[in-house]
This record gives C-alpha cells, sequence and structure tokens, in this order.
C-alpha cells in the first residue's frame, strides 16, 4: 500500500463487498469496515492479490483514521433506518470535506431528506444497478448530488461502472439529492414491467400455445438475437431452459408461482400516482406481484370459478408474440420517461433524458439494445413523449396489431396480461383525440357542481340538471 485510502466502504454484504473488490481492482485504495469483524476479516482474507489495497477496520474510529481526507465513504448497508443510523454514527468522525455516498436502494425522498439536511459532512445517494455480478464487473451508476461532490465521485464512478458498446462508462450524474435514487426507482418499476411482460408472453406460450419449457426458452433465445435483444429476454431463456437437480425436468415448472419484492417498483407506482404521470404498464406489473402472492385466493377462486380455456382459438405465430412484447416494451420505456420528465419539473431536477437512456444501456438490470435507439430518440426532443418519436411511431405502427391479437385472443380465453393490456389502454388513449371524460365532467358538475369547459368556449359553467 502506497498511500491511504480516500476511499471508504461500509457494509460487507454481497453487494457490498462486490463493489469493494471492483474499486480495488481499479487500482484505489479502499478502507472497509462491516459491523461484524469476522466478516470484515473474512473478506479481506478471501480477496487473493487485491487484500493488499484494502484496508480492513474493526471501528468506525479506525476507518476513519486509516482514510486519507478528504474521505469518500460509500454506505452499502440495508435502505432505510440503518442508513439513517450510519449517518448518525459517523457524524462525530467527519469533517465538511468528508462524503457519504448512500449507494444502497434507498426511497429517493430518504435521499432528498438526506441531502437538504444539515450537517457536519457532505452526503449523496447513489443508485447502482446490476445485482451482485454488476457490482463486482460493472454495475450502471445513477447518481445524484451537487456538481462538486459528483466530480469528487465520478473517477471512480466511471472506472467501476459497466462500459456501453461504444466505451462509455455507464454513470452519470442525475441531478442533484434525490436524482439518482429516483431515477433507480423509475429503473427499477422498469424493470418490474420489462419482467411482468415477459412473463406474460411466457404464459401465452404455456398454456394459450401449450409449449413446453424448452421450447419457450428457444423462443426467447431467438428473441434474444433481434429487436427485443436484452438482459432480461436472455435470461428468460437460460431460466426456462434449465433443468430441475432435485427431480429431473424443466426447473421453471417447480417454481412456485408467487413473486417476491422489496418494494422499489412498489415506490415508482405510488410517485407516478403523486405525479399524476401515468405508468399504468408498470403499475400492473407491481399489482401482478401482489395478485401472485395471493396463491390461496387465486386456488379459490379457480375451485370456484372453474380453470379459464386457454388454450388460443385462433392461430398465433410467434413472431406475433415477438411484436406484442415488443410495443409493450415502447409503451412501458415512453411511460417511465414522461414520469421521469414530469418528476423533473416537480422536484427542480434538470434530468437528462437521452443521458438517462445510456446510462441504462450496460450494467444495469434493464439493459437492451433497444436503449440505444431511445437515447437517440430522446436526444431528438427529450421531453417528446417517446411514443411519438418518428422512429417508435414506426415500430408501433408495425407492432400494434400484433399486441391488439394477442390482447384480444387472451381476453377471450381467460388468460391475464395485465401489463400487456394496459399497455394497450393507454395507447390508445393517448392516440385518440376526443375521449370520453365529457362524461366525467358532466357527472362531477351534476353532483358536485364541479363545472367545465365548453369545446365552444362559451362561458356556461354548470349544466342544466334541475331541469332533465
Ligand atoms: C438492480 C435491481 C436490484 C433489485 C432486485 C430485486 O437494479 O440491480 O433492481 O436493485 O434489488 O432486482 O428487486 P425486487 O426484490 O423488488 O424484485
Amino acid at each position: 500500500m502506497t498511500s491511504k485510502p480516500q476511499i471508504g466502504l461500509l457494509g460487507l454484504g454481497t453487494m457490498g463487498a462486490a463493489l469493494a473488490l471492483n474499486i480495488a481492482e481499479k487500482g484505489f485504495p479502499i478502507a472497509v469496515w462491516n459491523r461484524t469483524t469476522a466478516v470484515t476479516q473474512k473478506f479481506h482474507a478471501q480477496a487473493g492479490e487485491l487484500a493488499d489495497r484494502i484496508v480492513p477496520n474493526e471501528t468506525l474510529e479506525e476507518l476513519v483514521a486509516a482514510m486519507q481526507p478528504p474521505r469518500s465513504i460509500i454506505l452499502m448497508v440495508p435502505a432505510g433506518a440503518p442508513v439513517d443510523a450510519q449517518l448518525d454514527a459517523l457524524a462525530p468522525l467527519l469533517g465538511p470535506d468528508d462524503l457519504v455516498v448512500d449507494a444502497g436502494n434507498a426511497n429517493f425522498h430518504d435521499t432528498r431528506r438526506r441531502s437538504l439536511a444539515k450537517r457536519t459532512f457532505r452526503f449523496m445517494g447513489i443508485g447502482v444497478s446490476g445485482g451482485e455480478e454488476g457490482a463486482r464487473h460493472g454495475p450502471a451508476i445513477m447518481a445524484g448530488g451537487t456538481p462538486e461532490d459528483w466530480v469528487r465521485m465520478a473517477p471512480v464512478l466511471q472506472a467501476i461502472a459497466a462500459r456501453a458498446e461504444d466505451g462509455t462508462p455507464c454513470a452519470a450524474n442525475m441531478g442533484p439529492d434525490g436524482a439518482g435514487h429516483f431515477v433507480k426507482a423509475v429503473h427499477n418499476g422498469i424493470e418490474y414491467a420489462d419482467m411482468q411482460m415477459i412473463a406474460e408472453t411466457y404464459g401465452v406460450m404455456r398454456d394459450g400455445l401449450g409449449l413446453n419449457a424448452a421450447e419457450i426458452g428457444a423462443c426467447f433465445a431467438r428473441w434474444n438475437a433481434g429487436v427485443l435483444r436484452s438482459y432480461l429476454v436472455e435470461i428468460s431463456a437460460k431460466v426456462a431452459q434449465a433443468s430441475d437437480p432435485v427431480a429431473g425436468g424443466p426447473l421453471l415448472d417447480m417454481i412456485v408461482d408467487a413473486a417476491g419484492q422489496k418494494g422499489t417498483g412498489r415506490w415508482t407506482a405510488i410517485e407516478a400516482l403523486q405525479l399524476a404521470a401515468p405508468i399504468p404498464v408498470i403499475e400492473a406489473a407491481v399489482c401482478a406481484r401482489n395478485v401472485s402472492a395471493r396463491r390461496a385466493e387465486r386456488a379459490a377462486g379457480e375451485a370456484l370459478f372453474g380453470p379459464a380455456p386457454q388454450a388460443l382459438t385462433a392461430p398465433l405465430p410467434l413472431s406475433d408474440l415477438e411484436d406484442a412484447l415488443t410495443a409493450g416494451k415502447i409503451l412501458c420505456y415512453a411511460q417511465g420517461f414522461a414520469m421521469m420528465t414530469a418528476a423533473g419539473r416537480e422536484f427542480d431536477w434538470a434530468l437528462d433524458m437521452p443521458a438517462i437512456a445510456r446510462v441504462w444501456r450496460a450494467g444495469c438490470i434493464i439493459r437492451s439494445d433497444m436503449l440505444n435507439d431511445m437515447a437517440a430518440a430522446l436526444a431528438e426532443d427529450p421531453t417528446r413523449n417517446l411514443m411519438l418519436a418518428p422512429f417508435f411511431a414506426e415500430h408501433l405502427n408495425r407492432c400494434l396489431p400484433a399486441l391488439r391479437k394477442v390482447v384480444a385472443l387472451g381476453a377471450l380465453q381467460g388468460l391475464a396480461l395485465p401489463a400487456l393490456s394496459a399497455g394497450l389502454a393507454w395507447f390508445d388513449m393517448m392516440r385518440t383525440a376526443r375521449g370520453t371524460a365529457n362524461m366525467i365532467q358532466g357527472q362531477r358538475d351534476f353532483f358536485g357542481l364541479h363545472g367545465f369547459e365548453r369545446l365552444d368556449g362559451v362561458d356556461r359553467p354548470h349544466g342544466p340538471w334541475a331541469q332533465v
């Protein structure tokens, strides 16, 4: 070790350990600490040739003393109260030039609160995506800090981040205070939606077309060579093709159909409702996870109403299913980017939409080829809804008939397609100049004299309800 580290990391769980090794591997000496000293010692002992760039510490005092000011200390502790507890514990030890960087999956409101709080040291929150593999070898990083703090952290964060095919590091500053964790939440909302729509196409293949897991896996693998090329489609192929080490046969068929969640997708849906920014595909995906968890009720429903017929009554080429998923994906991202535009206005963040699409191109869970086209379309006009961008409008025109067909066939046969259906309904609302909310306005005025606007602009605030 030639010099004292300026980088520290607290919390050597799976993600923290992987991130610390990644940082050391990129040439940065790093001081580490974990609540349980045995974990710190084991981590150091197993760090191999990186061990001499890692300084293990038993106490926070020791860690701070082992570092060279100005210090940058990355927190990798569970989101919520543990972060506040760590900040409190660090407060008496740090000075005004020291920076604490929360790299966990914090709720952006907490990050905002922590950033805006008066404290004796600096603070920023960064969203890190890519799971353990990403943390170790290249995550996507959505930072949220002042330009000054970003400049300080950028050399490390860009060195450890994934690189897009053009070589650009997938790490950027999204804006101040909660901006980074907000963009990470939207990433996770989209992650839920991408996963749900893939699961829905799996259901159509399994129940509607009677394909087995291996055939479904082969189909996802084919899709992964086309316009849908993405990490989630790639791993879905692998999940479908895996065999069960216990009982033989496809593993997928043995997995309980109840999805877990840690809550980040839910935060996105809650925030979208607060912002009045419609993201129905993501909302449907969160809702579908909640429904999936209610296994006993679903079983009671099936016992009472009988299983749905399911097998499709009309031929459905797999290419139509691929087009339906493509359309659903475009619509979902259009909603997600529009939500970020709304949040940028609400929280006074200059969110850079093309930069967000570029950061998501590699390292993160939702990485996909299509994000290149999204970055290009957003660069033309960052606030235009993505579904109106000529490139995506053309795609949608091509894929929409297939989405309609899939949703309609699913509805007829009782195949639940909540996210794909939500995408289609949103599209149809978004391409209808004269909608049906005039009826709602009439109803509101009828029972509450809420008033309405007239198409001809004539000023007559209420309807003649007493006379009808
Ligand atoms: C990522 C992921 C990650 C998330 C898991 C599990 O970007 O690396 O979003 O942060 O924690 O995907 O999330 P759920 O438990 O909510 O499915």
